[in-house]
Parts: structure tokens; C-alpha cells; sequence
């Protein structure tokens, strides 16, 4: 394009190597298939920054028209943090004894979960991700688009941006979540999607024992 066209600006874009692009691609790969979901956090304090570059790289993410339909909310008090426990348990406990059929109790039994959620309180931040269905404007609700899926990539950014840096996370849904709208104060328009314990883990933190999928099992070449 000769000229740029009002309203855009020429992309910066990064060419590497065929030999670099291959190499990074496989550097990328490891570093990704190492991440894992961790349980049992250690109560080791980090530099809080990290974290907000973590939110800024999830914040990058493309969403549905770029309404960046996310709000990735801080906990560190121990209060609060102690409050969002006592209220997942609650929730987990009923979960775990009265309402998940056997089925999923069974898809449960390799992660050794149980109701009780001590990460909650141990881990030094907990991140929780709130999606934004709608904005209110001038009296009017502008809704936005592709929310679930804008609001999941950004959060797998999130846990990416964690791994670069050697944090550890877990993805946790204690459902339903509404508690965390009302002990975060979040405006109506905001859902509770997703919540993350991050910290280092503990020393002697443990994983199941669970294989991932192969290459010809996720991916068809036509
Ligand atoms: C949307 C979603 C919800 C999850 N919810 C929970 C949860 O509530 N509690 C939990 O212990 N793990 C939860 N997990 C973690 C999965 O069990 C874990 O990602 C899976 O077993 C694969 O293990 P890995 O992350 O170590 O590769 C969740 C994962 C995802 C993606």
C-alpha cells in the first residue's frame, strides 16, 4: 500500500530465519509442555509487577470488535483472600458431596481433589478474571461480542505470560461463582469467568500422573 489509509498505521512486524523461526517455535513448545496445573502453592511473597506485566500481556489479546471484554482482578489482602476460601469451600463442599453426578466424581478421582481449597489462602495473589457481556453508555447497554471466547484467549495468554516467568497458577471454577461479584464489589455487568492462585509452588508440590493428547489425535492435516 502506497499510502496508509486514514484511521490505520503500518504494522510492525518481526521476520525471523527459517533456522530461528524453528528454533524458537521448539523452545516455545518446551517451555509450554512443562506448564502444569499446581495445587499446593508456597506462601512466598513476589515482586507484585510481575504479575501486572502478566495482566498487561493477557491484555494484548484480540476480542470480538477489540472491546477487550476483561477484568483481571488482584487479591492480595489476606482478608479477602480468606473470605473468597471460605466461600469456594462452601460452594466445592456441596459440589463435591450433593451435586456432581458420579460420573464426573469419577473424571475427578486421578486429580485427588476434594473440597477443600488451601490454595486459596497459601498462594500470595489470587487473579480473578471477570468478563464484561455489555457496556452502559448514555443510558443505552452496548453489548459486546464473542465475550467467552475473547475473555479464554486472553486468560491462556495470562497462563503463558506465568510460565515464561517460572509462576505457577492453577485454573480453578468453584461453581457457581457468584460470590466473587459480590466479596470483589463488581458491578452488574461484570461475571466472575475464571479464578487464579498464583505464586511459586511448594517444594514438595505434586501433579497427577496424566498424559497428553498426541499430535494425530489433536491435529488433522488435509
Ligand atoms: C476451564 C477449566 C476449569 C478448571 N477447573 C478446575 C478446578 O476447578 N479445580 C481444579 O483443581 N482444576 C481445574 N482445572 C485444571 C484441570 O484439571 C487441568 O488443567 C487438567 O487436569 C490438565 O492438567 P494440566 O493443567 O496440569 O496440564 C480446570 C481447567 C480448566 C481449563
Amino acid at each position: 500500500m502506497k499510502n496508509t489509509p486514514e484511521g490505520f498505521i503500518n504494522l510492525v512486524h518481526q521476520r525471523y530465519s527459517d533456522e530461528e523461526s524453528r528454533l524458537r517455535a521448539q523452545q516455545f513448545y518446551k517451555l509450554m509442555s512443562s506448564r502444569r496445573s499446581v495445587r499446593f502453592f508456597s506462601d512466598e511473597k513476589f515482586d507484585r509487577r510481575l504479575l501486572e506485566l502478566a495482566v498487561m500481556t493477557a491484555s494484548t489479546a484480540p476480542s470480538g470488535a477489540n472491546k477487550q471484554p476483561w477484568k483481571y482482578v488482584i487479591v492480595e489482602s489476606p482478608e479477602i483472600k480468606r473470605e473468597i476460601k471460605i466461600a469456594a469451600e462452601k460452594e466445592e463442599k456441596e459440589n463435591y458431596e450433593r451435586r456432581m453426578p458420579k460420573s464426573w466424581l469419577d473424571d475427578l478421582k486421578a486429580f485427588g481433589t476434594d473440597w477443600h481449597k488451601d490454595f486459596l489462602e497459601v498462594a500470595p495473589y489470587i487473579v480473578v478474571v471477570f468478563k464484561i457481556d455489555y457496556l452502559n453508555e448514555d443510558g443505552s447497554m452496548k453489548k459486546h461480542y464473542y465475550v467467552n471466547e475473547s475473555v479464554g484467549i486472553s486468560v491462556g495468554m495470562f497462563i503463558a505470560a506465568l510460565q515464561n516467568i517460572g509462576l505457577v497458577t492453577l485454573t480453578h471454577t468453584p461453581s457457581p461463582m457468584n460470590f466473587l461479584s459480590r466479596i470483589l464489589k463488581r458491578p452488574s455487568n461484570e461475571r466472575a469467568f475464571l479464578l487464579l492462585p498464583v505464586g511459586y509452588p511448594h517444594p514438595e508440590a505434586v501433579v497427577p500422573d496424566i498424559e497428553r493428547k498426541g499430535r494425530d489425535e489433536v491435529m488433522e492435516i488435509i
